[in-house]
């Protein structure tokens, strides 16, 4: 198992390995309800999250554990580290059985006050489309602050929606 990297009294974060049982994910991932607002819509094997799990080892692709019973509540992803201007990105990713209970919100703390803290990062940024009330809830509740609308940039059927892009600095 890889090593723990944040933790708080419900939650932990791991990287996730493609050993590890991907069975939720594989199930959420192909959930209609649960991908509206992820770039990711062509249905996903197996091989498919395992690739995927490979592509970001280079990154921070961490699994939502409980820390009750170890189930694996959904995924949280710190990519596109930009290491000459200390910047990288975060996405959030919580099981539709988890959602209302403030994991997503834990989880984007845990992994925010990592990159920021101990990894020394200067500014992580989240996209988040104008439609998705629960995710910009989410980032400003865990101290992130709009920054930029990118306007038409996701398409939904045959509407295009503004992407909102907020922003967390590091503090020091
Ligand atoms: C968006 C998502 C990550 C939220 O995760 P979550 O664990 O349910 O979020 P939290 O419980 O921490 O909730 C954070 C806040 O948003 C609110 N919220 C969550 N979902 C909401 C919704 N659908 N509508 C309105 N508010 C919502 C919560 O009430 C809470 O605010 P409050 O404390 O003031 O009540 C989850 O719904 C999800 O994974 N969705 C599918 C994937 C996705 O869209 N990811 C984001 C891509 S940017």
């Amino acid at each position: 198992m890889s090593k723990v990297l944040a933790e708080d009294g419900r939650i932990y974060l791991r990287r996730l390995r493609v050993e590890d049982d991907l069975s939720n994910y594989l199930e959420w991932i192909n959930d209609p309800e649960m991908n509206t607002y992820l770039s990711k819509k062509r249905k996903q094997s197996l091989g498919d999250l395992k690739s995927y799990i490979e592509s970001h080892e280079n990154n921070y692709l961490c699994g939502i554990f409980s820390r009750d019973n170890d189930s694996h509540l959904g995924n949280v992803l710190v990519s596109r580290i930009d290491n000459s201007n200390n910047n990288c990105h975060i996405g959030i990713f919580v099981g539709k059985e988890s959602w209302g209970k403030g994991i997503g919100t834990s989880a984007v703390d845990l992994l925010s006050g990592y990159v920021l803290e101990t990894k020394g990062f200067h500014k992580i940024t989240a996209g988040v489309t104008k439609d998705n009330i629960g995710s910009s809830r989410l980032f400003e509740k865990s101290g992130y602050t709009l920054e930029f609308v990118a306007k038409e940039e996701f398409k939904l059927g045959d509407t295009y929606i503004d992407n909102l892009y907020y922003t967390k600095y590091n503090s020091k």
